[in-house]
This record gives C-alpha cells, sequence and structure tokens, in this order.
C-alpha cells in the first residue's frame, strides 16, 4: 500500500535546479571550468560541497579547504540573488492540484531536499502548509544518492519506506529513493532516470490513479 508520496525540490516542484545550475556554471567559468548541461546531471540531488568537488574534478583544478568553502559560499549567494527574485507564480503548473489530490486520498504528503535553502523556497513559494513533513540538507549527515534524507521524511512521517513513493528529477534521487527502499518516480528524461519504477516529463504528468500501478512495481 503506498501511504505516503515524498517529493524532492528542486526541479521537482520549481525549476530551481535552474538556478543551481546557473550559479554553479557562472563559479566554474570563473576557475577555467566549462560546466556543460550534461555533466551538470552529476550535480543534481548531491550536497553543495561535492558539487563543487564534481567541478573542481571535471576541471582537473586542486585547491585548498579553505578555498573551496568561499567558492561554495559565492555560488550559494548567487544562489540566494535568484531565490530574492522569486515568487509562487514559479511553482510548476499543476503540482499543488497534484498534491492536493493526493492528500484526499488519505496519503501523507513529504518534501526531501538536500538543500539547505530549502525551507527558504518552500517559504517564498508559499507551500509550507501543503506538506505533512519537510526535511532538508541541515537536517542530515550524507546526502543523496545516500537513503538518509528520505529515512527520515519516511520515519517523521511515521510510514514504512517500502509504503512511500519519491518523486526525484535527479539520477542520485532516484538511487537514493531505490537505497531507502521506496519506489521512485522519475521526472525528467527517461534516458537519465531509466531505474526508476516509471518516468514522466513533467511533475504534474503524474496521475494520482498511477499510484495503483506502483503498489505492484
Ligand atoms: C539539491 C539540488 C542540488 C544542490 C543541493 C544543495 O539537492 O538538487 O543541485 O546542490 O540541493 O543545495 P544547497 O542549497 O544546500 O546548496
Ligand atoms: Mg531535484
Amino acid at each position: 500500500m503506498i501511504k505516503a508520496c515524498i517529493f524532492d525540490l528542486d526541479g521537482v516542484i520549481v525549476d530551481t535546479a535552474r538556478y543551481h545550475y546557473l550559479s554553479w556554471k557562472r563559479l566554474a567559468n570563473e576557475i577555467g571550468v566549462e560546466l556543460t548541461e550534461a555533466d551538470n546531471e552529476r550535480l543534481k540531488g548531491v550536497s553543495r560541497r561535492r558539487s563543487l568537488d564534481i567541478i573542481l574534478e571535471l576541471g582537473k583544478v586542486t585547491m585548498s579547504e579553505e578555498e573551496k568553502e568561499a567558492l561554495a559560499e559565492k555560488k550559494n549567494t548567487w544562489f540566494v540573488d535568484y531565490l530574492e527574485q522569486m515568487s509562487p507564480d514559479e511553482i510548476y503548473p499543476g503540482v499543488k492540484k497534484l498534491i492536493r489530490q493526493i492528500g484526499e486520498k488519505g496519503i501523507k504528503v513529504g518534501l526531501a531536499s538536500s538543500s539547505k535553502n530549502a525551507k527558504a523556497v518552500v517559504e517564498i513559494l508559499k507551500i509550507q502548509d501543503d506538506f505533512d513533513v519537510v526535511v532538508d540538507g541541515n537536517m542530515i549527515v550524507h546526502s543523496k544518492p545516500h537513503p538518509e534524507i528520505f529515512l527520515l521524511a519516511a520515519e517523521r512521517l511515521n510510514i514504512k519506506p517500502s509504503d512511500c513513493v519519491v518523486f526525484e528529477d535527479a539520477a542520485a534521487g532516484v538511487d537514493a529513493a531505490l537505497a531507502a527502499g521506496m519506489k521512485c518516480v522519475g521526472v525528467g528524461s527517461l534516458a537519465l532516470l531509466s531505474h526508476a519504477n516509471k518516468v514522466v516529463s513533467k511533475t504534474a504528468d503524474f496521475r494520482v490513479q498511477d499510484l495503483e500501478d506502483l503498489e505492484n512495481a
């Protein structure tokens, strides 16, 4: 039985994944590294520091921990600048309706993001009351693909992992959901997320009736 749906935030509820990408690309350019959209797929769902390490690996750049801290902080400042321009109408169309329909079926709804900015995003979008629980990057040690964030969400919802479905746009997030023993709906490209139990191009393409198929997946 599916008793809880757990949503990732960036790229599933709102296109903040784009703002992460643009901020990382600007930072990468500053240190002479080219960051393509294809490489950026590896940054999705992972922590800020891990994202920076991937960029440094791509450019074969080495630097001290202090320098890395400063760069990660700089990227975050640019990301936060984007957030300050954001408004609730940037929520992907149909997502609030889907969340409401899930709730009407008596299924719990959680939000689980590796981002330390998730709470701010949720407040800007005014969606705090749409979720039974919100867990973010400040509450975990291991970021996706580790299952910790989803296991924490399930624990706070008081639902067994095997009764949870995760909605994820990141390959690392799909790995994390499956590692948690949950079902996973990939949001985005089938080629990149084929390990999910089902893939939709956009979050709102998922219909609440589709949950039944996932029970048998
Ligand atoms: C999410 C995004 C990642 C981002 C991570 C950390 O998982 O998908 O792209 O790097 O959060 O975000 P933060 O806001 O803490 O830098
Ligand atoms: Mg995401």
